[in-house]
């Protein structure tokens, strides 16, 4: 199978892309970042302006993408270039943006093994966060957890489409959501989980400032795995008797699902035992263990739900990793094996960098940030928005929106329902919403 000739891969079912695709999207966003952008943001009134730019913004995005994936049956890069040359530096950008995010991912990832080892061996017994601290700044450590996750990456992605990443994700994310409501069952049972709820649920809308928009919008991009070509590489294995409409519909359902349901099942706990919402990057790795060690049967509740953070974690790495892969195998014909390979060693580079950057090379700073944090902030607040700006205007104003409906419709086969809505979306008010909050991130325009 791994010579020059092998087949372009295919999904094998659509519950199986379905799967994938959640599985990429439900990741450390919704169930690290998520919970704490709430947390800090002012509670219900994040999760509203979060909804909503999930309904309108993130649902347009999703099905552009996958329209433009199926249309052309190639890589981010490859399909752009093949639909028009002049946006091919976009579909660069996706991909680049693929190497950055796992520079960083692979670290929490990493991490997450780490909590998994720590709860089996009885949890993390007294300062949590001097726990935290002193593991992520140490040398060798982390850069071995990051390994042993990059290495379980590279293993599923190296199994090809149907193989590998849709058998892997057809088992965990169907394993993460059971977990995931064991948790959250757990949790707002607890006595004193009620102020959590009220803290959840009930908004406070002075908390919503422009940074909270912000925010916001920049968690949609990273939490729905948009903006960087992530879901034309996964359209582009999908076979032309699937409607996209739907699966670009169910997609951002099961994931803004996921990450409500993280916010149960971290919130009320974490109120139970008088933390602090809002701290921030921590709350998962800081405060969760003390709420674990104060809970009964802790232990196992911890080991249940880094397991279940692990399966998500894994499930996303493996759609970053073959956004590169795709890319190499399409256009270079490499074999899958030396795609995996050389692109998760390259990738490891960027991975013991960033790791190191909590530690011996704190002193290293980019722009006033670390390495890690410098990738993260590059790829979630500049390169996905600027992803998803240019392929809003790209459908909108070069391909054309009824290029992309004749994909979605296949010859009457489907109807689009949403057509004159997402016609609207694609052309102005996804454009104008993205293009604001991106301005304003960048410090061209103040709100
Ligand atoms: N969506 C994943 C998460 O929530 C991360 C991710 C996977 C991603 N693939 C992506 C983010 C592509 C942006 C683009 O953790």
């Amino acid at each position: 199978m791994e010579k020059g000739t092998e087949k372009r891969g295919q999904w094998a079912s659509n519950f199986g892309f379905i799967m994938a695709a959640a599985g990429s999207a439900i990741g450390l966003g919704n169930l690290w970042k998520f919970p704490y952008l709430a947390g800090t943001h002012g509670g219900g009134a994040f999760v509203v302006v979060y909804l909503l730019i999930v309904l309108f913004v993130g649902f347009t995005i999703m099905l552009g993408e996958m329209a433009i994936g199926r249309r052309t049956g190639l890589n981010a890069i490859g399909a752009y270039k093949m639909l028009s040359k002049k946006f091919t530096w976009v579909g660069m950008a996706g991909v680049l943006s693929g190497f950055l995010i796992l520079g960083f991912y692979n670290v929490v990832g990493g991490w997450v093994i780490k909590y998994i080892v720590q709860f089996v061996m009885g949890g993390v017994q007294g300062d949590s966060a001097a726990f935290f601290g002193a593991f992520i700044s140490s040398t060798a450590e982390p850069v071995i957890y990051a390994l042993l996750f990059a290495v379980a990456t590279a293993l599923i992605v190296w199994k090809g489409i149907s193989g590998g990443i849709e058998k892997a994700s057809k088992i965990m994310m169907p394993a993460l959501f059971v977990l995931l409501i064991v948790v959250m069952i757990r949790s707002v049972t607890l006595p004193g989980a009620g102020a959590g709820l009220e803290y959840y649920l009930k908004p406070d809308f002075s908390k919503l400032t422009p940074a909270a928009i912000v925010a916001a919008l920049g968690q949609v991009f990273f939490s729905l795995s948009l903006g960087m070509g992530c879901m034309i590489t996964y359209g582009s294995y999908l076979s032309k008797d699937e409607n996209l409409e739907k699966d670009a519909l169910i997609v951002p359902f099961m994931d803004t699902a996921a990450a409500l349901l993280a916010g149960f099942a971290i919130l009320p706990a974490v109120f139970a035992f008088g933390f602090e919402p809002g701290a921030g990057p921590g709350l998962m790795f800081i405060t969760l263990p003390q709420v674990f060690a104060s809970m009964p049967a802790g232990t196992i509740f911890g080991i249940l739900f880094f397991v279940l953070v692990l399966f998500a974690a894994i499930t996303s790495s493996i759609s970053l990793l073959e956004v590169c892969c795709a890319y190499v195998i399409d256009e270079f014909k490499w074999s899958r094996t030396k795609a995996t390979w050389i692109l998760s060693g390259i990738i490891f580079v960027l991975t013991a960098l960033s790791s190191l950057s909590m530690g011996p090379m704190s002193g290293f700073l980019i722009f006033g940030k670390n390495f890690f944090d410098l990738l993260d902030y590059i790829t979630a607040n500049i390169l996905l928005p600027l992803g998803g700006l240019m392929m809003l205007i790209f459908i909108g104003y070069f391909w054309g929106v009824d290029k992309a409906a004749e994909e979605i419709e296949q010859g009457g086969k489907f109807q689009f329902k949403l057509k004159g809505f997402w016609n609207i979306m694609v052309k102005f008010v996804g454009p104008i919403a993205v293009g604001v909050v991106f301005l304003n991130m960048l410090g061209i325009i103040k709100f």
